[in-house]
């Protein structure tokens, strides 16, 4: 017996294939998967990547770690001034391992289900753990999931440090803090490198650009 089966539900096909929403989009699906320490310049470059994606007519829509951070996978704090405290304690997610873990998972899920509209989904999550990200890999065919490493050492992101949180980091006010007192785990053989420590935000995107174009992403 499957999982689906003991819990009873059932896997419904959609009668609108999701070949049939590509090819209306003109494009195939994909996600591209931004991962990196913060402030190596994940977000600015899925927007940077989406601007000229949309320019190009393309469907895209992007899931962002702090956007998301405020809804979907909202912390403890966010969740009780609006449900209140058996919420907050119950689903509140922080940035320990496991609730890392559970965040990513979700995005993954989430990623999914826009692949299978037709979108080309660009996600940008530090996603430090690597068996968090193969786990997503693992939910995607062949060739759907473009792991895209935004390499950037953590002394220029802590130069960088537009939300000051790597000061606070040092000054031990921000605990499991990614680079600093907790690991980031670099993908062994990521489809993509950006090299954000010598390159602009432009370059970046259009190596991105590149790459899709390349591997034939952006035909239908
Ligand atoms: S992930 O590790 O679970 O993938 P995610 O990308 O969603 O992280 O969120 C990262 C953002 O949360 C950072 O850009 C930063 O603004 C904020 N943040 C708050 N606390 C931490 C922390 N301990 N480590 C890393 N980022 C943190």
């Amino acid at each position: 017996m499957s999982a689906g089966q003991s819990m009873n539900v059932t896997w419904h096909e959609h009668k609108v294939a999701s070949a049939d929403r590509k090819k209306l989009n003109g494009q195939k699906s994909c996600v591209i998967w931004f991962t990196g320490l913060s402030a190596s310049g994940k977000s600015t470059i899925a927007n940077t990547v989406d601007h000229k994606l949309f320019a190009l007519g393309k469907r895209t829509y992007i899931l962002d770690g702090d956007n998301i951070r405020m809804g979907l996978n909202a912390g403890g704090p966010m969740l009780k001034e609006r449900y209140g405290d058996e919420f907050a304690t119950r689903f509140g997610l922080g940035f320990g391992a496991t609730d890392r873990a559970e965040n990513i998972r979700r995005i993954g899920e989430v990623a999914k289900l826009f692949a299978d509209a037709g979108i080309i989904t660009l996600t940008a999550f530090i996603s430090p753990y690597r068996i968090d990200r193969d786990n997503v890999r693992a939910l995607f065919k062949d060739g759907e999931f473009i792991e895209v490493l935004v390499k950037a050492s953590v002394e220029t992101c802590e130069k960088r440090d537009p939300k000051g949180l790597y000061k606070k980091a040092r000054a031990g006010e921000i605990k499991n803090f990614t680079g600093i007192s907790d690991p980031y785990e670099e993908p062994l053989k990521p489809e993509l490198v950006l090299d954000s420590d010598n390159k602009n935000i432009d370059q970046l995107a259009d190596d991105v650009i590149a790459f899709l174009k390349g591997k034939g992403y952006l035909d239908a």
